[in-house]
């Protein structure tokens, strides 16, 4: 059992605070924003994570997990100190690191007892040492503390999930002894544990998204080839896939990847390379076919309608992925505005991410159910693969049409059923099924 503190209560803060709290530690999540601490005082949560909920009453109700604003309250026992602020990327995709500064002075000022302090918010390689020189020019009086690199590997929509279930814990700094004090926290969950050195533990968080994203770009790139050449990529990822060299996670052809996570992280090294002399061309490829994955979407509506202008089109999700109701980078937001520019008129429905959308699309409509979003369509795209939209009746969908066109950005469907319901119906990486629809019928 240890005190531990996490300041920041985004996604990965309260599941880390939570979770630790449910392993039997004490724990004390911090946040500067009173009004989220308010509402987490009272068990409600700031975002939607499966699962959550029940772990943060039952700690709460057990007095093992409480809230603050107050760092002198939050570290007067701690003797580790997560931080897990946010880390944005800044207009040349360097990681904005002034959260991060705010919190490491905050915790030098307010450290009255030798502490841990564990880098969870990904940080660009070198943070570590540029953490402790700040939390050691604020301390009031010199006091010994340790800094080490913990990179979260919590996915959004199973990150509780994920923190019980860890692949790896990955823990380094030039502390060792720092290192196999902190690894002790995650005995428990009895996962691998790396203990290397700051640098390199830094590293492995960068080079473990970048590469699930080159996955993700590296199959969407032969599902643009597999349209021209008449191949089904869906098929050719499950025969890569079975070579377990390979593995089937994360070839998924769709609209390509968006969130509060690879995004960030690929342009971050990128970035890091390309200061620090390299030549990140692979890494420039990734970003760039994963904008292209977006962009194809307004040029499979554009082949079938033509000008968009006066074309109404309905968009199936909004979030980024499945289970959770994060925009962050999301591809419907960049495939809206792409549609928009060309004069089209949108109608979106997404099960749970609407109402953090509102503020970030102008001049949609926003419905409360899917089939609105279809009425009077001249095409509907499928950009999130919520369960729900695999259940709808899509033969009431193509009636209510004004023009039977599906885009499916995540390849949810399939191609001959579509058809068969009379659907001029466009996958990603996918052959145009056969017989397609006559125009002359649809003209009816
Ligand atoms: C990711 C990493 O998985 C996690 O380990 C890290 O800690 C944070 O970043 P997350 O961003 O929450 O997690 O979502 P993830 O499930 O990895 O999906 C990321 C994006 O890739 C989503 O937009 C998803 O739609 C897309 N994706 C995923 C694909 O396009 N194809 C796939 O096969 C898999």
């Amino acid at each position: 059992m240890a005190n531990v503190s996490v300041v920041g209560t985004g996604y990965v803060g309260l599941v880390t605070g939570a979770c630790f709290a449910d392993l039997g530690n004490y724990v004390i999540c911090l946040d500067i924003d009173q009004a989220k601490i308010a509402r987490l005082q009272l068990g409600h949560l700031p975002i939607y994570e499966p699962g959550l909920e029940e772990v943060v009453a039952r700690n709460l109700a057990g007095g093992r997990l409480r809230f603050t604003t107050l760092y002198e309250e939050a570290l007067a026992e701690a003797q580790f100190i997560f931080i897990a602020v946010n880390t944005p990327s800044g207009p040349e995709g360097e990681a904005d690191m002034s959260d991060v500064r705010r919190a490491a002075e905050s915790i030098g000022r307010s450290l009255r007892s030798p502490a841990i302090v564990l880098n969870k918010s990904t940080m660009p390689i070198g943070a570590g040492d540029w953490v402790a020189g700040i939390i050691a020019r604020s301390l009031p009086e010199p006091l010994p503390f340790a800094v080490v690199s913990n990179p979260e590997f919590l996915r959004e929509g199973s990150a509780v999930h994920d923190f019980f279930n860890p692949d790896r814990i990955v823990l380094g700094s030039t502390d060792p002894e720092a290192a196999e004090r902190a690894a002790e926290l995650y005995k428990p969950l009895k996962a691998p544990i790396i203990v290397t050195d700051l640098r390199t533990a830094e590293m492995v968080k960068y080079a473990s998204n970048a590469f699930l994203a080159t996955k993700i770009s590296f199959i969407n790139e032969i599902a643009s080839i597999c349209e021209r050449l008449g191949a089904d990529v869906k098929d050719v990822a499950l025969g890569m896939g079975l070579d377990k060299r390979i593995g089937r996670a994360f070839l998924e052809a769709g609209v390509g990847y968006g969130g509060s996570c690879f995004p960030k992280d690929v342009k971050a090294l990128e970035y890091m390379g390309a200061v620090n002399g390299c030549h990140p061309q692979l890494l420039r490829a990734v970003i760039e076919i994963n904008r292209d994955a977006r962009r194809s979407v307004l040029q499979k509506v554009r082949a079938e309608l033509g000008r968009l202008d006066e074309k109404l089109i309905g968009i199936l999700g909004l979030s980024f992925k499945p289970n959770t109701d994060d925009v962050r980078e999301a591809p419907a937001l960049e495939i809206i505005h792409l549609l928009r520019t060309e004069g089209a008129r949108i109608r979106v429905y997404d099960p749970a991410a609407s109402a953090r959308a509102v503020e970030m699309v102008r001049g949609v409509e926003f419905c409360a159910e899917p089939y609105a979003a279809a009425e009077g369509a001249h095409a509907l795209v499928l950009v999130t693969e919520w369960n729900e939209f695999k259940q709808l009746d899509m033969d009431r969908v193509r009636r209510s049409m004004a023009f039977p066109l599906l885009v499916d950005g995540r390849n949810l469907y399939d191609p001959q059923e579509m058809a068969r319901l009379g659907f001029i119906y466009r996958g990603m990486g996918r052959p145009a099924p056969a017989p397609e629809p006559s125009r002359a019928a649809i003209a009816e």
